[in-house]
């Protein structure tokens, strides 16, 4: 098993020696492999991969790891959309992501970059360390508030749900998400939330389903970007609907950088100084378009939106998993929405 990252904790290295499997990590953290170096790592003989989603698994690597001998290739992610799903099912090569337990990690940071980019911390942060606070002033770093706004979800799937629970329930927020689907889960948990505030002499949340993203973009104050990565959502935020957001909405990224023109949000971001951006993700990883950090509304972190000790190593347990059952023919462990998710292998069912 090629292993292509350090990885988190213990117990999956375990779970591979176990199963009687001979582990080959590649311990260089400083930079993401090149198709030569992945190839380099994949060597004569493989069996499995746990690679990471920075890396391009495109049909020319899954066939060098099928010329290995490999049966199973696993992010050590949710996100899949560096992995050509396809040309490894062509090849007969199952391929794992780890769904689930990253979703209420990711929700807290993107909690946590609103609130961050609304409040303005990494602003004020910064001026505190300058040594430019002389005393209190009413006018100092006015932000947004969201007690009473409205959270716009694009993409109400695990981690949206997880995000607007939070948002919601904490910050008394109405929800408007925009999916293909519509979310009974998350309906009926708002309202039952909003019931209760009600009778608390609160106010009583709303939740509904936007009928166009335009509707969405139009009336929310914080928008979170919690769909996948594919064609039919890439730059979904452009410079016409960041148009249509309100002058000082909130958008946050932990998705996928390429949801988002990054070119026009930079543009937007310096038009609308009101307008603040908080970002997890990039188009093209580790870079970012430039202008985005000489901008005092955008606030970037370099996608550890799962970084807790707890979700990586979990994340890192599901991959070995997904390895582990591979290899021994073992049906895939966990359900479908929650656990292994392993897509692309027709030798195997999915319980
Ligand atoms: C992180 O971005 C993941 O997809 O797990
Ligand atoms: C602020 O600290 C206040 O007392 O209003």
């Amino acid at each position: 098993v090629v292993v292509t990252k350090p990885l988190v904790g213990d117990a999956w290295l375990n779970l591979l020696v176990q199963a009687d499997c001979r582990v080959d990590q590649c311990l260089d953290e400083s930079h993401i492999l090149s198709a030569t170096e992945l190839r380099q790592a994949i060597g004569q003989r493989c069996d499995a991969v746990m690679g990471e989603l920075t890396e391009k698994w495109d049909a020319d690597m899954m066939e060098c790891l099928k010329a290995a001998g490999g049966r199973v290739y696993t992010n050590v992610a949710v996100g899949y959309d560096n992995v050509d799903v396809a040309a490894a099912t062509r090849l007969g090569i199952a391929v794992g992501n780890t769904p689930g337990v990253p979703s209420e990690a990711t929700a807290e940071m993107g909690m946590a970059l609103a609130l961050a980019a609304g409040r303005r911390v990494v602003e004020a942060d910064a001026f505190m360390r300058a040594g430019k606070y002389h005393g209190w002033l009413p006018d100092l770093f006015l932000g947004n508030s969201f007690y009473g706004g409205t959270l716009g979800l694009i993409g109400a799937g695990r981690i949206g749900t997880a995000l607007a629970l939070r948002m919601a329930r904490g910050c008394y927020m109405d929800v408007v998400y925009y999916d293909l689907y519509t979310n009974e889960r998350l309906e009926q948990w708002l309202r039952e939330t909003g019931e209760l505030y009600a009778r608390q002499g609160e106010r009583r949340l709303q939740v509904r389903r936007a009928e166009t993203l335009e509707e969405l973009l139009r009336t929310a104050d914080v928008i979170s970007l919690n769909t996948v990565l594919d064609a039919s959502t890439h730059h979904i935020i452009d410079t016409e609907r960041l148009r249509m957001m309100k002058e000082d909405a909130v958008l946050v990224n932990c998705g996928r950088g390429g949801l988002i023109d990054e070119v026009a949000l930079a543009q937007h971001c310096r038009q609308h100084p009101r307008f603040r951006a908080a970002l997890d993700v990039f188009e093209h990883e580790p870079e970012m378009v430039p202008d985005l950090k000489k901008l005092p509304n955008v606030v970037v972190v370099p996608h550890i939106g799962s970084a807790t000790v707890w979700a990586r190593a979990a994340m890192c347990i599901l991959a070995a998993t997904n390895v582990t059952a591979i290899l021994r023919g073992d049906p895939i462990w966990g359900r479908r929405d929650m656990g292994a998710f392993i897509q692309g292998d027709t030798a195997h069912s999915i319980p």
